[in-house]
Protein backbone atom coordinates (compact mmCIF):
# COMPACT_ATOMS: atom_id res chain seq x y z
CA UNK A 1 0.00 0.00 0.00
CA UNK A 2 2.86 2.57 -0.03
CA UNK A 3 4.22 4.42 -2.35
CA UNK A 4 7.91 5.14 -3.27
CA UNK A 5 7.54 8.49 -1.99
CA UNK A 6 6.08 7.41 1.36
CA UNK A 7 8.47 4.46 1.98
CA UNK A 8 11.17 6.74 1.28
CA UNK A 9 9.79 9.65 3.76
CA UNK A 10 9.20 5.94 6.46
CA UNK A 11 11.04 6.26 9.59
CA UNK A 12 12.01 3.11 11.44
CA UNK A 13 9.25 3.76 14.39
CA UNK A 14 6.94 5.74 15.24
CA UNK A 15 6.79 7.14 19.04
CA UNK A 16 5.17 9.98 18.84
CA UNK A 17 3.20 12.77 16.22
CA UNK A 18 5.75 15.88 16.72
CA UNK A 19 7.00 14.95 13.42
CA UNK A 20 4.45 14.27 11.28
CA UNK A 21 2.49 17.20 9.04
CA UNK A 22 -0.36 17.12 7.72
CA UNK A 23 0.55 15.35 4.36
CA UNK A 24 1.75 12.32 6.34
CA UNK A 25 -1.21 12.48 8.96
CA UNK A 26 -3.48 12.80 6.01
CA UNK A 27 -1.62 9.80 4.30
CA UNK A 28 -1.87 7.34 6.90
CA UNK A 29 -5.71 8.29 7.20
CA UNK A 30 -6.19 7.90 3.85
CA UNK A 31 -4.02 4.37 4.14
CA UNK A 32 -6.46 3.29 7.14
CA UNK A 33 -9.48 3.70 4.77
CA UNK A 34 -8.38 1.85 1.79
CA UNK A 35 -7.06 -0.84 4.02
CA UNK A 36 -10.47 -1.24 5.53
CA UNK A 37 -12.08 -1.41 2.53
CA UNK A 38 -10.13 -4.25 0.90
CA UNK A 39 -11.20 -7.83 0.85
CA UNK A 40 -9.92 -10.11 4.16
CA UNK A 41 -8.33 -12.55 1.38
CA UNK A 42 -6.36 -9.01 -0.67
CA UNK A 43 -5.63 -8.05 3.02
CA UNK A 44 -3.89 -10.52 4.63
CA UNK A 45 -1.35 -11.07 2.00
CA UNK A 46 -0.48 -7.03 2.49
CA UNK A 47 2.17 -8.16 5.69
CA UNK A 48 1.92 -11.89 5.17
CA UNK A 49 5.10 -13.73 6.81
CA UNK A 50 5.83 -10.69 8.86
CA UNK A 51 5.51 -11.08 12.93
CA UNK A 52 4.14 -8.57 15.54
CA UNK A 53 4.89 -8.73 19.37
CA UNK A 54 3.06 -6.41 21.31
CA UNK A 55 4.69 -5.99 25.30
CA UNK A 56 2.32 -4.11 27.82
CA UNK A 57 3.67 -2.51 31.01
CA UNK A 58 0.52 -0.90 31.86
CA UNK A 59 -3.36 -2.32 31.16
CA UNK A 60 -5.09 -1.98 27.93
CA UNK A 61 -8.02 -3.17 26.10
CA UNK A 62 -8.73 -1.51 23.24
CA UNK A 63 -5.09 -0.53 21.74
CA UNK A 64 -3.74 -3.81 22.64
CA UNK A 65 -6.17 -5.94 21.01
CA UNK A 66 -6.38 -3.88 17.90
CA UNK A 67 -3.01 -3.64 17.30
CA UNK A 68 -2.87 -7.76 17.14
CA UNK A 69 -6.26 -7.67 14.75
CA UNK A 70 -4.53 -5.10 12.53
CA UNK A 71 -1.78 -7.37 12.58
CA UNK A 72 -3.86 -10.55 11.98
CA UNK A 73 -5.79 -9.35 9.28
CA UNK A 74 -2.58 -8.09 7.27
CA UNK A 75 -1.64 -11.85 7.69
CA UNK A 76 0.97 -11.33 10.56
CA UNK A 77 1.71 -13.43 12.92
CA UNK A 78 0.90 -11.67 15.87
CA UNK A 79 1.98 -13.11 19.71
CA UNK A 80 1.19 -11.17 22.65
CA UNK A 81 3.72 -10.97 26.09
CA UNK A 82 2.13 -11.13 28.92
CA UNK A 83 4.22 -9.35 31.28
CA UNK A 84 2.69 -10.56 34.49
CA UNK A 85 4.55 -14.02 33.93
CA UNK A 86 7.28 -12.68 31.86
CA UNK A 87 11.53 -13.14 32.93
CA UNK A 88 11.10 -9.50 33.90
CA UNK A 89 9.55 -10.47 36.69
CA UNK A 90 12.66 -12.61 37.26
CA UNK A 91 14.89 -9.62 36.56
CA UNK A 92 15.68 -9.92 32.83
CA UNK A 93 15.57 -5.93 31.65
CA UNK A 94 12.78 -5.08 29.37
CA UNK A 95 15.63 -4.27 26.81
CA UNK A 96 17.03 -7.99 27.04
CA UNK A 97 13.37 -9.31 26.61
CA UNK A 98 12.99 -7.10 23.46
CA UNK A 99 16.14 -7.72 21.82
CA UNK A 100 15.30 -11.70 22.81
CA UNK A 101 12.12 -11.70 21.27
CA UNK A 102 14.03 -10.03 18.05
CA UNK A 103 16.11 -12.71 18.40
CA UNK A 104 13.09 -14.79 16.97
CA UNK A 105 12.15 -13.10 14.20
CA UNK A 106 10.25 -10.43 15.57
CA UNK A 107 9.49 -7.76 12.79
CA UNK A 108 7.56 -5.18 14.84
CA UNK A 109 7.02 -4.24 18.11
CA UNK A 110 4.40 -2.15 19.75
CA UNK A 111 5.07 -1.11 23.47
CA UNK A 112 3.20 0.90 26.27
CA UNK A 113 5.22 1.96 29.16
CA UNK A 114 4.41 4.40 32.08
CA UNK A 115 7.73 5.72 32.57
CA UNK A 116 8.59 8.80 30.20
CA UNK A 117 11.34 7.57 27.74
CA UNK A 118 11.39 4.46 28.71
CA UNK A 119 9.88 3.72 24.85
CA UNK A 120 11.95 5.67 23.26
CA UNK A 121 15.25 4.30 24.91
CA UNK A 122 13.79 0.92 23.74
CA UNK A 123 13.73 1.79 19.98
CA UNK A 124 17.22 3.20 20.34
CA UNK A 125 18.11 -0.31 20.69
CA UNK A 126 16.54 -2.23 17.90
CA UNK A 127 18.41 -3.20 14.92
CA UNK A 128 17.51 -0.81 12.06
CA UNK A 129 14.96 -3.62 10.32
CA UNK A 130 12.95 -4.04 13.05
CA UNK A 131 10.00 -1.65 13.78
CA UNK A 132 9.01 -0.18 17.55
CA UNK A 133 5.22 1.38 17.26
CA UNK A 134 4.47 3.41 20.90
CA UNK A 135 0.96 2.22 22.42
CA UNK A 136 0.91 4.81 25.35
CA UNK A 137 4.13 6.33 27.06
CA UNK A 138 3.82 8.78 30.01
CA UNK A 139 2.19 11.44 29.89
CA UNK A 140 3.49 12.50 26.83
CA UNK A 141 2.71 10.43 23.60
CA UNK A 142 0.02 7.92 22.56
CA UNK A 143 0.49 8.14 18.54
CA UNK A 144 -2.12 5.61 17.10
CA UNK A 145 -4.99 7.25 19.18
CA UNK A 146 -4.34 11.05 18.31
CA UNK A 147 -4.13 9.12 14.62
CA UNK A 148 -7.54 7.27 14.90
CA UNK A 149 -9.15 10.55 16.76
CA UNK A 150 -8.69 12.07 13.54
CA UNK A 151 -9.79 9.76 11.43
CA UNK A 152 -12.92 9.47 13.48
CA UNK A 153 -12.95 13.29 13.42
CA UNK A 154 -12.07 13.82 9.72
CA UNK A 155 -15.29 10.83 9.12
CA UNK A 156 -17.41 12.54 10.72
CA UNK A 157 -16.61 16.49 9.60
CA UNK A 158 -14.80 16.47 7.01
CA UNK A 159 -11.33 17.02 6.16
CA UNK A 160 -11.10 21.02 6.45
CA UNK A 161 -9.96 21.34 10.19
CA UNK A 162 -9.06 24.83 9.80
CA UNK A 163 -13.05 26.01 10.82
CA UNK A 164 -13.14 23.49 13.57
CA UNK A 165 -14.17 24.29 17.19
CA UNK A 166 -12.75 21.79 19.41
CA UNK A 167 -12.83 21.84 22.97
CA UNK A 168 -10.27 19.55 25.27
CA UNK A 169 -11.98 18.50 28.62
CA UNK A 170 -11.02 17.47 31.78
CA UNK A 171 -7.76 15.20 32.99
CA UNK A 172 -5.17 16.91 30.30
CA UNK A 173 -2.83 16.89 32.76
CA UNK A 174 -1.89 13.78 33.12
CA UNK A 175 -2.94 12.49 29.26
CA UNK A 176 -0.99 11.34 26.84
CA UNK A 177 -4.37 10.90 24.08
CA UNK A 178 -4.66 15.20 24.72
CA UNK A 179 -0.76 16.05 23.64
CA UNK A 180 -1.32 13.35 20.89
CA UNK A 181 -4.23 14.43 19.33
CA UNK A 182 -3.01 18.36 20.22
CA UNK A 183 -0.73 17.91 17.73
CA UNK A 184 -2.62 15.91 15.37
CA UNK A 185 -5.05 18.48 15.51
CA UNK A 186 -2.43 21.61 15.14
CA UNK A 187 -1.19 19.69 12.06
CA UNK A 188 -4.65 19.25 10.21
CA UNK A 189 -4.93 23.17 10.38
CA UNK A 190 -7.34 23.16 13.52
CA UNK A 191 -7.02 26.91 15.01
CA UNK A 192 -9.78 26.86 17.59
CA UNK A 193 -8.83 24.64 20.38
CA UNK A 194 -10.71 25.11 23.72
CA UNK A 195 -9.17 23.58 27.37
CA UNK A 196 -11.31 23.18 30.30
CA UNK A 197 -10.57 21.41 33.45
CA UNK A 198 -10.13 21.80 36.95
CA UNK A 199 -7.39 24.14 37.53
CA UNK A 200 -5.40 21.02 39.23
CA UNK A 201 -5.49 19.03 36.15
CA UNK A 202 -5.28 21.63 33.59
CA UNK A 203 -1.13 21.56 32.28
CA UNK A 204 1.11 24.18 32.20
CA UNK A 205 0.01 26.89 29.47
CA UNK A 206 3.01 27.16 28.34
CA UNK A 207 2.55 23.72 26.95
CA UNK A 208 -0.54 24.68 24.89
CA UNK A 209 0.28 27.85 23.72
CA UNK A 210 -2.48 29.25 21.35
CA UNK A 211 -5.16 27.34 23.25
CA UNK A 212 -7.79 28.82 25.38
CA UNK A 213 -8.27 27.77 28.47
CA UNK A 214 -11.91 28.35 30.23
CA UNK A 215 -12.89 27.58 33.49
CA UNK A 216 -16.25 26.97 33.38
CA UNK A 217 -17.27 24.13 31.77
CA UNK A 218 -20.63 25.40 30.69
CA UNK A 219 -19.18 28.02 28.84
CA UNK A 220 -16.46 26.23 27.38
CA UNK A 221 -19.33 23.88 25.67
CA UNK A 222 -20.66 26.79 24.38
CA UNK A 223 -21.14 26.40 19.79
CA UNK A 224 -17.85 23.70 19.49
CA UNK A 225 -18.15 21.50 16.97
CA UNK A 226 -16.41 18.50 18.86
CA UNK A 227 -15.65 17.51 22.07
CA UNK A 228 -12.70 15.56 23.35
CA UNK A 229 -13.23 14.03 26.46
CA UNK A 230 -10.76 12.91 28.33
CA UNK A 231 -10.86 9.90 31.54
CA UNK A 232 -9.99 11.12 34.89
CA UNK A 233 -6.64 9.25 35.49
CA UNK A 234 -6.92 8.16 38.71
CA UNK A 235 -3.94 6.01 38.63
CA UNK A 236 -1.65 8.82 37.81
CA UNK A 237 -2.65 10.99 40.54
CA UNK A 238 -2.07 11.63 44.50
CA UNK A 239 -4.86 12.26 46.11
CA UNK A 240 -6.72 15.32 46.56
CA UNK A 241 -6.45 16.66 43.29
CA UNK A 242 -10.27 16.63 42.79
CA UNK A 243 -12.47 16.83 45.83
CA UNK A 244 -14.86 14.46 44.92
CA UNK A 245 -16.12 12.11 41.93
CA UNK A 246 -19.44 13.68 42.71
CA UNK A 247 -18.19 17.17 42.23
CA UNK A 248 -16.69 16.18 39.29
CA UNK A 249 -19.50 14.79 37.26
CA UNK A 250 -21.43 18.04 38.78
CA UNK A 251 -18.56 20.39 37.54
CA UNK A 252 -17.18 18.67 34.46
CA UNK A 253 -18.99 15.77 33.68
CA UNK A 254 -20.31 15.48 29.98
CA UNK A 255 -24.44 15.61 30.03
CA UNK A 256 -27.33 16.19 28.24
CA UNK A 257 -28.12 19.28 28.95
CA UNK A 258 -24.48 20.69 28.53
CA UNK A 259 -24.05 18.75 24.96
CA UNK A 260 -27.05 20.55 24.02
CA UNK A 261 -25.09 24.21 24.20
CA UNK A 262 -22.52 22.93 21.58
CA UNK A 263 -23.45 23.19 18.24
CA UNK A 264 -26.56 21.27 16.77
CA UNK A 265 -24.44 18.95 15.35
CA UNK A 266 -21.41 18.52 18.03
CA UNK A 267 -19.71 15.13 17.81
CA UNK A 268 -18.25 13.60 21.09
CA UNK A 269 -14.97 11.87 21.15
CA UNK A 270 -13.01 9.87 24.22
CA UNK A 271 -10.71 7.64 24.10
CA UNK A 272 -12.10 5.17 26.68
CA UNK A 273 -12.33 3.54 28.72
CA UNK A 274 -15.19 5.79 29.88
CA UNK A 275 -15.79 6.37 33.55
CA UNK A 276 -19.83 6.50 33.37
CA UNK A 277 -20.97 9.10 35.48
CA UNK A 278 -17.63 10.87 36.27
CA UNK A 279 -16.57 12.88 33.29
CA UNK A 280 -19.36 11.62 30.87
CA UNK A 281 -23.66 10.60 31.38
CA UNK A 282 -24.27 7.43 29.88
CA UNK A 283 -27.03 9.14 27.78
CA UNK A 284 -23.83 11.16 26.33
CA UNK A 285 -21.47 8.22 26.03
CA UNK A 286 -24.33 6.02 23.79
CA UNK A 287 -26.25 8.56 22.64
CA UNK A 288 -26.34 9.32 18.99
CA UNK A 289 -22.98 12.49 18.83
CA UNK A 290 -21.10 9.50 20.36
CA UNK A 291 -18.22 9.02 18.10
CA UNK A 292 -16.86 6.27 20.42
CA UNK A 293 -17.00 3.16 19.09
CA UNK A 294 -16.57 4.15 15.90
CA UNK A 295 -13.10 5.71 17.62
CA UNK A 296 -12.55 2.16 18.32
CA UNK A 297 -13.17 1.11 15.04
CA UNK A 298 -11.04 3.10 13.56
CA UNK A 299 -8.12 2.11 15.64
CA UNK A 300 -7.83 -1.10 14.39
CA UNK A 301 -7.91 0.77 10.72
CA UNK A 302 -5.54 3.00 12.05
CA UNK A 303 -3.06 0.35 13.35
CA UNK A 304 -3.08 -1.67 10.17
CA UNK A 305 -2.23 1.69 8.46
CA UNK A 306 0.75 2.27 10.66
CA UNK A 307 2.25 -1.02 10.36
CA UNK A 308 2.00 -1.01 6.79
CA UNK A 309 3.75 2.29 6.00
CA UNK A 310 6.19 1.01 8.98
CA UNK A 311 7.19 -2.93 7.05
CA UNK A 312 4.98 -2.68 4.23
CA UNK A 313 6.44 -3.44 0.45
CA UNK A 314 5.10 -0.65 -1.17
CA UNK A 315 2.43 -2.89 -3.59
CA UNK A 316 -0.37 -1.00 -3.97
N1 LIG B 1 -7.62 4.42 24.49
C1 LIG B 1 -6.81 3.48 25.02
O1 LIG B 1 -5.59 3.57 24.96
O2 LIG B 1 -7.49 2.42 25.59
P1 LIG B 1 -6.76 1.17 26.23
O3 LIG B 1 -6.06 1.63 27.46
O4 LIG B 1 -7.90 0.19 26.53
O5 LIG B 1 -5.80 0.63 25.23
Amino acid sequence: MSTAAQRAARPQHLLGLEAMDREAITALLDRAEALAALSPPVRRTVLAGRTLATLFFEPSTRTRMSFQLAAQRLGMDAIDLNVSMASTSKGETESDTLRTLAAMGVDAFVVRHKIEGTVGALAAELDPGVALISAGEGRSHHPTQGLLDMLSLRQAKGADFSRLRVLIAGDIRHSRVARSDLHALRALGCRQIRLCGPASLLPDPAEWPGCEAVDDFDAAVEGVDALFMLRLQRERMSEGLVPSLEAYYRDYGLTEARLARAAPDAVVLHPGPINRGVEISDAVADGPRSLILRQVANGVAIRMAVLDWLLGQGDD
